[in-house]
């Protein structure tokens, strides 16, 4: 019987992915390779789920166990199919086969796992067409100005397909016909596990060939149809590390076009590039030389980069990120974060918060509104909502032994050049004089000063340097100040002012934010 049953349920995916990949010259298994943020066999399984199957099976057999895991992780639902050492596509099938519940009925795709661009959205028309012409099988074809390699699309009088000729078995006539076979294919159900039945080795290569289902079928009276597709990219497999770039840098042209159609604004899409997994919300600008990875997630209307790495971070609404590299982090909506920011992972920084030029966080709670704007160093860290941490602070977050955490609470100030030595607590509203190296608590409405008290020695310099530029220094400020304090005595006196100055400058009190 090799009619179509009439049950059109998609009954499976099989995805071939035993091959070795040699032109790779890899100790990575092909399929294992990325692009887009995925592996090649990852593009695969979302292609294929994307079609909703009932069953979805993986072949695998080269570097068995490293892409098995790996399948398991993308899609624990995924049958693992073991190919034997009976080589081709056609047996490859027929393993999965083997592997998934037996008597399936319906349609089953079968596709490659290195054809990384192929689109859910063809998969399903390849389906509909099927189903619409009542076929046996459907196979999805292309012209391609050089066919070398391919297998060639055999066609009828009719126009119907006969079958499929590999380039190895092909005579020069067939060799000269442009139509090639993606490899893609819609069968029957009952067709394909009666027809592999009956495919030998009898050919150039000896191998169980898939390919000779469809002369098979049409043989036995079945309908064999062709899929005629124009976008050539979603047939091409990668087989060495050119094509690896070339289909990366073309998928990376679909997913910056395809969020552009979206509504983001992205200044330069040659240099931009996003993952697959990336979300990113309507009016965010992307500037050049970004790069989106992972499942990172941007709102709406923020602005990042220029020259700006994000993974697997997540940004809030109208936050600007500018310079940046960031991993597992958190930005709140309206925060700024940048230039020449390295946020590790942990790090969350809250609404409207600030990390600014040349600051590394990690795992860093940051509250709303909160500012860590210069040169700092913040691991292990909560800091309070408007919390305003002082220029070339320190969290000294490890003793060498234990990593410790340091707590500043909400609207306290860090005075510049502070060590923060953990563990410590500053308290909400409190403050830490600049220059500390803090190794005890700070109680609200406090300030603490950890640094030695300030000594001035009088003529130290006419001493100690006698005769040089900055004892002359010295010397004409002196006769300076006594011909202005002669001057203010018959003028007006001495300021307030001029007095608070004299005061403040050896006053241990001074909290010296250096922030703005
Ligand atoms: C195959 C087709 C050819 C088609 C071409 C499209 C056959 C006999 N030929 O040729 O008509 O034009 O793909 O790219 O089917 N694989 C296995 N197990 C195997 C052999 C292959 O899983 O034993 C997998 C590979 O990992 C790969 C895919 O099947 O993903 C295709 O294998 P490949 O060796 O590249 O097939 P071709 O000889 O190029
Ligand atoms: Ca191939």
């Amino acid at each position: 019987m090799n009619t179509p049953t009439g049950s059109h349920h998609l009954a499976a995916v099989i995805v071939l992915a035993a091959g070795e990949g040699t032109r790779m010259k890899s100790s990575t298994p092909k399929v294992l390779h990325r692009i887009g943020g995925r592996t090649l066999v990852g593009h695969a399984i979302a292609a294929a789920r994307a079609v909703t199957p009932e069953h979805l099976a993986v072949v695998v057999r080269h570097k068995h166990d490293l892409v098995a895991a790996h399948v398991t992780e993308v899609d624990p639902q995924a049958v693992i199919a073991d190919q034997d050492e009976v080589k081709g596509t056609g047996r490859a099938t027929e393993c999965a086969l083997d592997a998934l519940p037996q008597g399936l009925d319906g349609t089953i795709l079968v596709t490659y796992g290195d054809v990384p661009l192929l689109a859910g959205d063809t998969l399903q028309s390849l389906v509909d067409e099927h189903v619409a012409t009542q076929s046996a099988v459907t196979v999805i074809t292309a012209h391609l100005a050089d066919p070398t390699g391919y297998g060639r699309i055999l066609r009828g009088g009719d126009g119907g397909v006969e079958g499929i000729v590999e380039q190895k078995d092909a005579t020069d006539d067939q060799r000269a016909i442009t139509e090639i076979n993606s490899g893609i294919y819609a069968f029957d159900a009952a067709v394909l596990i009666d027809a592999l039945g009956k495919v030998g080795t009898d050919n150039v290569q000896g191998e169980k060939y898939l390919t000779d289902v469809l002369a098979i079928a049409r043989k036995a009276g079945g309908r064999v149809s062709a899929h005629l597709i124009e976008d050539l990219w979603q047939t091409e497999g990668v087989n060495d590390r050119v094509q690896l770039a070339r289909l990366g840098k073309e998928l990376n042209r679909r997913t910056t076009e395809r969020w552009m159609r979206e509504g983001v604004t992205i200044v330069d899409p040659d240099t931009t590039w996003i993952d697959s997994d990336v979300s990113i919300g309507r009016d965010t600008t992307i500037l050049p030389g970004t790069q989106l990875l992972g499942a990172t997630a941007i709102g709406e209307r923020a602005t990042i980069g220029p020259d700006t790495t994000l993974t697997d971070t997540e940004v809030g609404a109208g936050a600007e990120v500018k310079r940046t590299e960031a991993l597992l982090a958190v930005i709140g909506a309206g925060a700024t974060v940048g230039p020449f920011s390295y946020l590790r992972p942990g790090t969350e920084l809250g609404a409207k918060g600030k990390i600014g030029g040349f600051v590394e966080t990690k795992n860093a709670k940051i509250g709303d509104g909160a500012k860590v704007p210069h040169l700092t160093y913040a691991g292990d860290a909560v800091i309070g909502e408007g919390a305003n941490i002082g220029a070339g602070t320190i969290f000294a977050n490890y003793d060498g032994v234990a990593k410790h955490q340091t707590t500043i609470g909400r609207h306290s100030f860090i005075g510049s050049d502070t060590v923060l030595i953990a563990p410590v607590n500053v308290a909400d509203g409190a403050y830490v004089g600049a220059g500390s190296a803090l190794t005890g608590d700070v109680e609200p409405g406090q300030i603490a000063v950890a640094r030695g008290r300030q000594r001035n020695i009088d003529g130290w310099v006419a001493r100690a340097r006698a005769g040089t530029k900055t004892a002359k220094a010295a010397e004409e400020a002196a006769a300076n100040a006594a011909g202005e304090a002669a001057t203010k005595v018959t003028g007006a006196g001495v300021t307030s002012a001029d007095h608070e100055a004299t005061t403040r400058h050896t006053d241990d009190s001074t909290e010296g934010q250096a922030n703005a």
